[in-house]
């Protein structure tokens, strides 16, 4: 095992590149098995999710790739549909290989995703999608076999404007017969590049970013040559290291859109931002102001930033309430946030955070990604040294992100344990 020791108390300053999305590779890695071919996809960061899903694409026949940020992936010769039941449950977005598997081969068996412990993380959506477009589901014991002879557009309403259900149903769709139309989609940002690498493909996609997404279907896609857009959760997450330290960063390859949320709640916060074309520039060195924020589906405040302003909110002069919609189980991180001196109550889906915080240093451990990169940020702020354990949590989303920090004035080392 590995932990972070992180020695606090020393402003961010400098100029950092943003890594490629997480988010938008791993759907757009699932997409390549919709059309065999020699890919070639830029800024695919170097993380263990990425690897997990590399690893089932080349169990189940491909050949890979990864140099630098440039993915090669040849998804000619896939010869199976049976997905290993160990990967499968390292991380969440192995699901997205139903839709493109049930496309291309017409059955897929597929067992419980894993993914950060952050609540109930339920696939009734995704089942509820691919059915409509004509698929079967037989469940078993430990596993779910689906099978389709052929998919038919159909006229999808979701009940909740899930990420990944929209995400399967759109690829699935790509080679169905006729139209799909996919109601209350999910607007994220990373449904808009896949929209745009299924487009490259040659599918017919339209309405990403929006509530309604249109899709008619085509007989065959082709591989291509593609760049995935900027991790917005890192940005955010780096952001708020410079506001927590009172330091000035210079961010790098990042789309400014995709930051509204978090940008309208750090200056709500009193912290100065400068904006040029893709970077920002952002400086803290006013006390920070109390906020209350929900979070939300796209473009509301990001689930996945909700642990990182939390730490910063601890910060704060004054009491600050975090309501979290999204997921039912996300407030993990609030204990190891106690023991470096945050005080914070949780009622309900609610946390209220009693600002006027100095972290300290401490020994806590990382109970999934966001919350591991929060704990990463309050050792930052905090006096003395901060031990995070379980740092593979972490891994799964920042890439070494112990170097970037390095690398704009931070003491952060990575020791085996
Ligand atoms: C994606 O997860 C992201 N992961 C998550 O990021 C992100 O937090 C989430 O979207 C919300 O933005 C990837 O893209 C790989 P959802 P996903 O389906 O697709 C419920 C990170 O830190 N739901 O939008 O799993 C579900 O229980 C990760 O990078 C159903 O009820 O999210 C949850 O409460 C964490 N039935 C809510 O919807 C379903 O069939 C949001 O889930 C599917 C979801």
């Amino acid at each position: 095992m590995e932990k972070f020791a992180v020695q606090g108390g020393r402003p961010l300053s400098g100029c950092l590149r943003i890594q490629g999305s997480k988010n938008a590779a791993l759907p757009i890695l699932a997409a390549t098995v919709l059309a065999g071919g020699q890919y070639s996809i830029q800024d695919v960061p170097h993380l263990t999710d990425i690897s997990v899903m590399l690893e089932i694409l080349t169990t189940l026949g491909a050949k890979s790739n990864h140099e630098q940020s440039v993915l090669t992936l040849d998804t000619s010769s896939l010869f199976s549909s049976h997905i290993p039941v160990d990967l499968m449950g390292q991380m969440r977005s192995s699901i997205f290989l139903m839709g493109p598997m049930l496309a291309r081969f017409g059955e897929v068996t597929i067992y419980p995703p894993g993914g950060c412990a952050i609540g109930e993380r339920k696939i009734d959506l995704h089942i509820q999608g691919l059915k409509a477009l004509g698929a079967n589901f037989t469940y078993f014991e430990d596993h779910i076999h689906c099978s389709a002879k052929e998919l038919i557009g159909a006229d999808i309403g979701l009940s909740f404007p899930s990420v990944g259900a929209t995400e399967n149903i759109m690829m699935a769709a790509t080679l169905a017969k006729g139209k799909t139309i996919i109601r209350n989609a999910a607007k994220e940002p990373e449904i808009i590049d896949l929209q745009n690498f299924l487009n490259r493909m040659g599918a017919k996609v339209c309405g990403a970013g929006t509530a309604v997404i249109e899709i008619e279907g085509v007989e065959r896609l082709e591989a291509v040559s593609y760049k995935v857009i900027p991790d917005r959760i890192v940005a955010g997450t780096m952001l708020l290291a410079a506001c927590m330290t009172g330091g000035r960063l210079t961010l790098e390859n990042i789309v400014n859109e995709h930051l509204t949320g978090l940008i309208d709640i750090v200056k709500q916060c009193g912290v100065e931002i400068e904006y040029a074309h893709d970077i920002i520039i952002v400086s803290n060195n006013v006390p920070i102001q109390p906020v209350s924020v929900v979070t939300g589906p796209y473009p509301e405040f990001p689930t996945d930033m909700q642990a990182q302003l939390m730490a910063f909110l601890a910060l704060s002069k004054g009491t600050s309430v975090i309501r979290e919609t999204v997921f039912d189980g996300r407030f993990k991180h609030v204990e190891a946030l106690k023991k470096m001196g945050a005080q914070i109550n949780i009622m309900g889906k609610e946390a209220h955070i009693q600002g006027g915080t100095a972290f300290k240093g401490a020994e806590v451990n990382a109970t999934d990604l966001r919350g591991g990169a929060a704990l990463v940020l309050a050792g930052l702020a905090a006096s003395g040294t901060t031990f995070v354990n379980q740092v593979h949590h972490i891994d799964r989303g920042y890439e070494r992100i112990e170097r970037q920090l390095q690398s704009i004035g931070a003491s952060i080392k990575r020791i085996q344990t």
